[in-house]
């Protein structure tokens, strides 16, 4: 099939790659508002490219757009594409609001079109052995997450600074985790509460620290720590696939604790460990030992992290063959409520429910 790239900066370019490996991609084309960003990609792919949507709408060989541009073009792009017939993704966050999410998903669902959201940390190596340990009841229930995620500023000139580019900071730096939460607790939320301090990094228009709290129906809590200036400043791009030693120590934190009733487990990206605990009864006390780790080399960061690789080609074998999205747009449309109501909360200073 042909395939269309819709947003060619760095993740669009990604996106390109991975296509490259599918068997069922015959040939790619970008779209961009951009003539430098299509230039850099005839030069460095080889694939053509057009500052014209119609071109890729109306293009009738084109059967799977990838909405890889900056936030705030998805959801015009993701309605016209699924107008147009195509099967689509969008990248994260669907939308800059959850009134244009909620348009996207209905736009999919009254079309019956094939519609998923780019949250490729469920194809993570990482994050899909706490799913397989939460499934096979190794953890008993999730009564409890904790996300710690510390990390670097942008430069000053990124459309991810300014809010009608860019959106709120949970939906585009934190909707990864208010997902990977839940799918391992597997209820729906019931409140969240956000307090959020003042911003620090000075040309952020949008709030950059985060306390939140969620409140599951079934009882289990998580919370989401979130600093965005603590880490040493990257030479390159914060989320970088391939995350080098140096990152070691220097501030950068990506760490899960997730607390069940028989077991816990732990996760750290910058150490590449992930760690497994069992709980035992015993007559004395409860025991708690420390049964298994894994870990993995710097070549398998992205596989192990965010594995868009993977996401990419499984959407393009679905595609090919018929299939559904692996997750549902509604339940992706939910991660994104859960991110708003986080943004809401912050604002008013007092918790939503849900
Ligand atoms: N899933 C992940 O972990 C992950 C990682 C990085 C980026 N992303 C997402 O991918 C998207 C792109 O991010 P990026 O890092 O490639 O940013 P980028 O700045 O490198 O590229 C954005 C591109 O969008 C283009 N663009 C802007 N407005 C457009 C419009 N109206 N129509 C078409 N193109 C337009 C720009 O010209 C630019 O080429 C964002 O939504 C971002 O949140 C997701």
């Amino acid at each position: 099939m042909k395939v269309a790239i819709l947003g060619a900066g760095g993740m669009g370019e990604a996106v390109i790659g991975h296509l490259k490996q599918s068997p069922h991609v015959k040939s790619q084309v970008a779209f961009d508002v951009s003539d430098e960003r299509i230039r850099k990609v005839r030069e460095n792919h080889g694939v053509p490219g057009t500052t014209r949507l119609e071109d890729i709408l109306s293009d009738r060989e084109v059967k799977l757009v990838f909405v890889t541009a900056a936030n705030h073009a998805h959801k015009e792009l993701a309605i016209r594409s699924l107008e147009a017939g195509k099967a689509v993704m969008t990248e994260k966050p669907m939308a800059n609001t959850l009134d244009d999410a909620r348009a996207m998903v209905e736009t999919a669902e009254r079309l019956g079109a094939f519609f998923q959201v780019g949250f490729e940390l469920r194809y993570s190596k990482l994050y899909t052995k706490i799913k397989e340990w939460v499934d096979a009841g190794l953890l008993g229930q999730v009564v409890s997450t904790h996300c710690l995620y510390c990390t670097s500023c942008y430069a000053r000139d990124q459309w991810r600074n300014r809010k009608q580019e860019g959106g709120d900071t949970f939906g585009e730096r934190l909707s990864h985790y208010v997902d990977l939460t839940r799918w391992w607790v597997g209820a729906p939320v019931a409140e969240v509460f956000s307090a959020c301090p003042p911003i620090v990094v000075p040309y952020m228009e949008v709030r950059d620290n985060y306390h939140t709290t969620y409140r599951f129906a079934n009882g289990a809590v998580s919370h989401i720590t979130f600093y965005l200036n603590y880490g040493a400043t990257f030479r390159g791009d914060p989320l970088a696939d391939s995350i080098t030693d140096l990152q070691l120590g220097d501030g950068h934190k990506l760490r899960y604790i997730v607390v069940g009733t028989k077991g816990a487990a732990e996760t750290d990206v910058f150490y590449r460990r992930i760690k497994r605990w069992q709980f035992t009864d015993k007559p004395e006390r409860m025991e708690s030992d420390w049964v298994e780790k894994l870990t993995w080399t710097s070549k398998e960061d992205h596989f192990y992290y965010h594995n868009t690789t993977d996401q990419t080609l499984d959407i393009v074998r679905r595609v090919a063959n018929g299939l559904p999205p692996m997750t549902p747009a509604r339940d992706a449309y939910e991660t994104m409520r859960l991110c708003f109501a986080a943004e809401q909360s912050a604002e008013i200073g007092r918790s939503v429910s849900l």
